[in-house]
């Protein structure tokens, strides 16, 4: 990640939940402008902990950053609250498709609107439309009554009604069926590229992310075990074993097991 510029910089950050509770144990992640950066782990990582730290999220759930620093844009934001890090330009969309239920879906866009501006509302809604043509077709339907994929298209759609340079996406794919993925998927590459939207993606479905990232991250029990290019991720045995499934190690092993496996392995032979 040497050289590129970095919209965001986490620098070994340590979180705590309630005071007493340490699930981050010193995590830095870096995103280039421009770019799209994977966190993959398994459940319970801490993935979703790391981007509430961000979108200062976390202080809603008794969560804090107890050392270490957030850099955006080369401005210190982790002792700022959710509203003024949204205002810099930072969003995320929480896991769980969560729309409000009982607006439209072009209700729940427009409540993203509020968050930040800078475009008008009208200008706002084009585009989400012009990505998402499905939530134009759907725009008067109860967002609690579309399918999962719409929700999850809304959530998204409502995220870009902020504006944002950064959007801190976590597990887009969750539940929804493969083809839906892929045209999710698809539009997050196009926000990327066309709309210059800088974005770190959380996913459990390693296979997805690293099609999408060129740059990736694996999180462990609150710690990063591993950083490289996707490419080298793909071809890494140990990220084979457990986060592709290409081959049989035997169950669903924690990466660090895979690790020790492995390690034995080398003993015996
Ligand atoms: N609000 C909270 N209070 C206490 N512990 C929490 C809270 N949120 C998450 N945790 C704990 O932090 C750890 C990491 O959770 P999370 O960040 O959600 O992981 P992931 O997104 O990788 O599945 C888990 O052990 C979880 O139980
Ligand atoms: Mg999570």
């Amino acid at each position: 990640m040497a050289g590129a510029e970095a919209i965001l910089k986490i620098n070994n950050i340590e979180v705590k939940y309630h005071e007493v509770i340490l699930v981050l144990k010193g995590v830095s992640i870096e995103v280039p402008r421009g770019g799209i950066v994977a966190l993959l782990g398994a459940n319970g990582a801490g993935k979703s902990t790391t981007l509430k730290a961000v979108s200062g999220l976390l202080k809603h759930e008794d969560g804090e950053v107890t050392d270490g620093s957030i850099e955006f844009m080369g401005e210190r934001i982790d002792r700022l609250g959710p509203e003024k890090i949204a205002k810099k330009g930072i969003v995320q969309v929480i896991e769980g498709r969560r729309v409000f239920e009982h607006l439209t879906v072009e209700q729940n866009l427009k409540v993203g609107a509020h968050l930040r501006g800078g475009k008008s509302v009208k200008e706002g809604l084009e585009m989400v439309y012009n990505y998402f043509p499905r939530l134009r077709e759907k725009r008067n339907e109860t967002a609690g009554f579309v399918s999962g994929g719409e929700q999850q298209m809304t959530v998204v759609g409502r995220a870009l009604m902020t504006n944002p340079k950064l959007v801190l996406l976590d597990e887009p794919s969750m539940g929804l069926a493969p083809l839906l993925i892929h045209e999710i998927f698809n539009i997050i590459t196009r926000l990327n590229r066309e709309e210059n939207i800088s974005i770190l993606l959380v996913e459990q479905n390693a296979k997805l992310a690293l099609n999408v990232a060129p740059h990736a991250y694996v999180m462990e029990n609150g710690r990063i075990v591993m950083d490289d290019t996707a490419e080298k991720l793909r071809e890494n045995p140990d990220i084979k074993d457990f986060y592709l499934g290409l081959t049989d190690v035997g169950g669903r092993k924690s990466f660090r097991d895979v690790k020790h496996y492995k390690r034995r392995k080398r003993w015996l032979t």
